[in-house]
């Protein structure tokens, strides 16, 4: 049931004769925070008043006069200079209450078409540990596949592995140069993990050295700007002065933040060179970021042996992230990855050359956008091919598999530009009717604020950090004083599936109840609490729905017999706020895919588990005082624990029958 589109109809009859746009008008209705204005406020008066050359408040009373909700609401009460405020009926509440009984779906209609959405999420480079910074595509895109499979779109998940980059030419590099073959067969991912990160620091190094003398040249002309800024005379003109101090302070800044690169820069290289083993084998490998490269590019000419080491590794590393997406309860239709487009990346290249969309400069092949400062290349100067370029051959894929009418990349806020770029080349590429979306997100930060890493510098294991969330859920839903509760008694494996499902689910909610393009402050403390903004708050809500029902010894079948034996009614006004909550599940879901937006059901659930929390403080079910009270209820404890269930599912967060 999505009331607010019910209402919109509504108004949009009312207005067709007061203006040539009614459904502009009719979509200006919002829910109110304030019960004391109503369930919905309709602000339409002001805007439509100045169309019209009229007194807002007059406006106000034609519409009201004109619009017929009768059968839905209580008469319209117009307000303070014209809002319109909407009480839903009782009745209506209740009907559409009593419909949900029997409705698995909780007045989620299905669409009627099948229209095809790809989600292009998660997409890891293999070949290096999963770390924080994963979790959010990963969580970010299952929540979305979730909600527009269950609201009827074909949704097909690919999961567009960086299988064929730079990071197989590290290892490959690594197990050349630093392997032990017998070590690496034995127990491939941790050793595989640490060349990566051995050739990784050596990468560090060495692009530490070089950045140096950019930094000191850097440096020197901020002072000169600065110098020349400092010397400039503006005594005469006062508008000019304060862009002269924000100038000022603007170059300031900019030589504090190069002179902090340069000494975080310098204390890299000095920790290296202090320690003589590691200092001679940065010497001897002081061209390991150009040898890195080359591996990669011989394995992408085919060379025998990168080939024979990547398809022995890979495996590997596949069965690495898959361990995370199984604890994690992720799935994917298709898990492509950038090397199966591998072969279709030169026809993509001489496409766009024959299109006259690319030409060579300086060697390399370019497309030319006008509106970026900058080409995309999609061939460099020594035929390698790019990211960009196996995005080209990605949507041409599917495009022709899969005819979707979206596309969703589920990638980082960094990216921007690459896809806005994608976007620009895809349509003159002949790609129009599908709309391309860069479902785009903010970064992980550590309780300092900066991004979040370990001490040593890396970032933080994916898989370190859910074993950390599910120990804590264990001391907060497993403290002995809690467990004492139980009858019968918790055994040990199901605290163990408590813990697990509370401590996935609350990495999983926290994350999602961000609004995607936000950075947000990683805290375990935080996610996990029983009480706050927490997945734990919405799980245990829904262990207390199930507890009631066992202690009332009623199944669904018998609470839906018992309504329609005394109908829907209510005593107290904790009842009817819940009960509305329950109807605007449809509400949220939409407004999620619309803006993409996990974190609209996040609030949408907190919401329903509070609005359920004020119920079972004021309201008895299993002493309530007649069978007709009861009913009602009864029926409201079983929605809750329905639409709370279906609600975190859609979410990828499980709940307990008790916790
Ligand atoms: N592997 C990429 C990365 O880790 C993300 C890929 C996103 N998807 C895409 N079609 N480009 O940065």
């Amino acid at each position: 049931m999505h009331i607010p589109h019910l209402m919109q109809k509504r108004f949009e009859n009312a207005l067709e004769s007061m203006t040539s746009t009614p459904e502009k008008y009719a979509s200006m209705i919002r829910s109110t925070s304030d019960p004391n204005h109503g369930d919905f406020q309709v602000n339409l008066a002001m805007p439509l008043s100045k169309e019209l050359g009229k007194p807002p408040r007059d406006v106000a009373g034609e519409v009201v006069g004109a619009v017929d909700v009768a059968d839905v609401c209580e008469p319209p009460e117009i307000a303070g200079p014209g809002f319109i405020n909407l009480k839903l009926k009782d009745d209506f509440i209740a009907a559409e209450i009593t419909k949900l009984i029997g409705d698995a779906r909780c007045g989620v209609p299905k669409r009627k078409s099948n229209d095809t959405i790809v989600i292009d999420f998660s997409s890891p480079n293999v070949a290096k540990p999963m770390h924080v910074g994963h979790i959010r595509s990963t969580v970010i895109g299952d929540s979305l596949a979730r909600v527009l499979n269950f609201l009827g779109y074909n949704t097909i998940t690919d999961n567009h592995l960086g299988d064929w980059g730079t990071q197989f030419g590290i290892i490959i590099y690594g197990y050349k140069h630093f392997g032990d073959p017998k070590a690496v067969a034995a127990d491939p991912v941790p050793e595989l993990a640490k060349l990566y990160r051995k050739v990784n620091s050596l990468i560090e190094f060495c692009k530490a050295k070089k950045r140096i003398p950019q930094l000191t040249s850097e440096i020197e002309s901020a002072k000169e700007e600065l110098a020349q800024l400092q010397s400039t005379d503006i005594s005469s003109d006062p508008k000019a002065e304060k862009k002269h101090k924000k100038s000022l302070a603007g170059a300031e800044r900019k030589i504090g933040s190069l002179q902090s690169e340069l000494s975080d820069t310098q204390a890299k290289i000095d920790a290296v060179e202090q320690d003589p083993q590691a200092n001679a084998e940065a010497i001897k490998h002081a061209d390991i970021d150009k040898a890195v490269l080359e591996e990669t590019a011989k394995l992408h000419r085919g060379d025998e042996e990168n080939l024979k080491l990547w398809e022995e590794f890979l495996p590997n590393c596949k069965d690495e992230i898959n361990r995370v997406y199984d604890r994690l309860g992720v799935t994917f239709d298709h898990t492509l990855g950038e090397s199966f487009y591998h072969k279709m990346l030169g026809v993509v290249v001489s496409e766009l050359e024959a299109k006259g969309l690319a030409s060579t400069s300086d060697g390399a092949v370019c497309v030319f956008l006008d509106a970026f400062d900058a080409p995309m290349i999609v061939r460099k100067q020594d035929g390698a091919y790019l990211y960009a370029t196996t995005d080209l051959a990605t949507l041409r894929y599917r495009q022709n598999e899969f005819k979707p009418t979206e596309i969703l990349y589920v990638v980082d806020t960094r990216q921007s530009e690459h896809f806005d770029k994608i976007f620009a080349v895809a349509h003159e590429f002949g790609l129009k009717d599908v709309k391309l979306v860069h479902v785009n997100f903010g970064t992980v930060l550590g309780e300092d604020g900066r991004p979040m890493k370990t001490r040593s510098g890396t970032l933080i294991g994916l898989e370190g950090l859910l074993d950390d969330a599910v120990e804590r859920a264990r001391q907060v839903v497993c403290d002995p004083e809690r467990l004492k509760n139980f009858d019968p008694p918790m055994d040990a494996a199901e605290q163990e599936m408590v813990a697990e499902t509370v401590g996935i689910g609350a990495i999983k909610f926290a994350d999602l109840s961000h609004h995607r393009t936000s950075d947000y402050k990683f805290s375990l403390d935080k996610m996990i609490a029983l009480e706050g903004n927490t997945s734990t708050y919405v799980q245990y809500s829904y262990a207390r729905t199930q507890a009631i029902l066992t202690r009332a010894e009623k199944l669904e079948s018998d609470v839906y017999e018992m309504v329609q034996a005394h109908g829907i009614t209510f005593t107290h006004p904790a009842e009817r706020t819940l009960a509305v909550s329950l109807l605007r599940l449809e509400e949220a879901l939409l407004t999620v895919h619309k803006d993409y937006a996990p974190n609209v059901l996040v609030e949408y659930l907190l919401d329903t588990a509070r609005n359920y929390s004020r119920f079972n403080d004021n309201c008895h079910v299993l002493k309530a005082e007649t069978e007709a009270i009861q009913a009602t209820r009864l029926a409201l404890v079983t929605l809750s624990g329905r639409v709370l269930q279906l609600g975190l599912s859609l979410l990828g967060v499980d709940v307990v029958g008790r916790m």
